[in-house]
């Protein structure tokens, strides 16, 4: 069947679903979550799942330097450039079964979908399963998509660190996956991604998909606190230079600052030494994550954290180095997607509303070569990197619908 014929394509929500609970088993919790961390062995597992499920699906499949994988389904002209979805398979440390996984889940159903019914779109087809999008094992967020994306080199993304000092570039290879295909640097045609929404708008609203308009942006800060250790009992209050004391105003001051309209400030690492309880800590890192849809905004975040952190500084007789590791601008998606989104949410009938994204993703980094969409789905009392994050199989079915149809449409346009 060739792009001429248009059958009735449908995704088959129960596959999904199960797929969907197979994968939560890789790192799957006690409390019902998944923890699988970026190039760790679950990773692989997870990775290795994807790759024979989607080759099943009669896809070949690349990866490439930075572990990127692409399943491809040809099309009927391979030169065109693919339409593609995708999202990733790491996970929070406490994180849930959607995060991420419901994106490659909801591509691979396509795939499925598509080989089974024998069905040839115009466009190749592929499903992309992104490394290291969380962030949390190696900062930044969706490092790879981002060098697919071009906001990074190669060198960059494997020479992140993680806690311990292992490299991305280090990790990838033990687990196989560094590949050798160039990162990037080829045409796109689309791309669209799947996502739970991550909080409580479509629920409370009572819609079923969210037609993402665009995501809003990010400021991530490694925070260095120098003061003085000294004997914590010897010590008069008056003079002490506790660096762990200038942490936590500023922890309070960063509340402050995120607690405008619109705004985010999550603290969500501090690490004092020595890590005694009688001797005033001398040094602190801690970590700031600044987000907000306007730029401008976003900026004046910025100004009044480092002049908050001077003034504590001042106050407390410390020394504090800030330093931005990260900047990611609010991204509005492409208009001629979004509209195909919606157009397919209204032509399914499903209760549908424009949305701005909370939460980075992958699409905001390939949005800046190809033009990109997202179709969200509600999650259970909108939590998300928590092992509770839940969602229903009506409702993700429903996103994956949408995403079938718009990626057809678009590969046969
Ligand atoms: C990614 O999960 C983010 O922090 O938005
Ligand atoms: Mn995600
Ligand atoms: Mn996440």
């Amino acid at each position: 069947m060739t792009s001429g014929d248009r059958p009735n394509l449908r995704i088959d929500a129960d596959r999904l679903w199960s797929s969907l609970m197979e994968l939560a088993q890789i790192g799957g919790t006690e409390k019902g979550g998944v923890c699988r961390i970026a190039l760790t062995d679950l990773d692989r597992q997870g990775r290795d799942l994807f790759v024979r499920w989607a080759k099943e699906a009669g896809c070949t499949i690349k990866v490439d330097k930075v572990g990127n994988v692409f399943a491809r389904r040809e099309g009927r002209d391979p030169s065109r450039p693919p339409i593609m979805t995708g999202s990733h398979l790491d996970t929070q440390p406490t994180g849930g079964k959607f995060d991420g996984a419901y994106g490659v889940m909801a591509g691979l159903e396509v795939l499925r979908v598509l080989h089974e019914a024998n069905y040839v779109t115009e466009a190749p087809i592929e499903v992309a399963v992104w490394t290291n999008e969380e962030g949390c094992r190696f900062a930044p967020a969706m490092v790879a998509s981002g060098v697919f994306g071009g906001a990074f080199d190669i060198d960059y993304a494997l020479s992140r660190t993680d806690r311990d000092g292992v490299t991305f570039g280090d990790a990838l290879q033990k687990i196989g996956y560094a590949g050798d295909e160039a990162v990037g640097g080829r045409k796109v045609g689309a791309f669209f991604e799947a996502h739970i929404e991550q909080g409580p708008i479509l629920e409370r609203e009572k819609k079923t998909i969210g037609v993402v308009t665009g995501a809003q942006g990010q400021r991530w800060y490694d925070i260095a606190w120098t003061g003085m250790e000294s004997h914590a009992g010897t010590t008069p209050m008056e003079g002490r230079r506790d660096a762990l004391v200038g942490a936590a105003e500023l922890i309070v001051e960063a509340r402050r600052i995120g607690s405008r309209p619109n705004g985010r400030s999550t603290v969500g690492v501090i690490d004092s030494l020595p890590q005694s309880r009688n001797t005033i800590p001398g040094r602190v890192s801690m970590t700031i994550d600044f987000r907000h849809p306007d730029d401008d905004e976003l900026t004046t975040m910025d100004a009044e954290m480092r002049a908050a952190a001077a003034d504590i500084a001042k106050r407390h007789g410390l020394e504090v180095k800030i330093d931005q590791i990260w900047y990611f601008p609010p991204t509005p998606f492409a208009k001629e997607l979004v509209d195909s989104v919606r157009r397919a949410a209204r032509q399914a009938d499903h209760e549908h509303m424009d949305i701005v994204s909370g939460a980075g993703h992958d699409a905001c980094y390939v949005a800046r070569i190809a033009p990109t969409a997202m179709v969200f789905v509600p999650c259970k009392d909108g939590i998300s990197h928590n092992e509770v994050e839940d969602a229903t199989k009506a409702d993700v079915g429903a996103g994956c619908q949408i995403l079938l149809q718009a990626m057809v449409e678009r590969a046969n346009a």
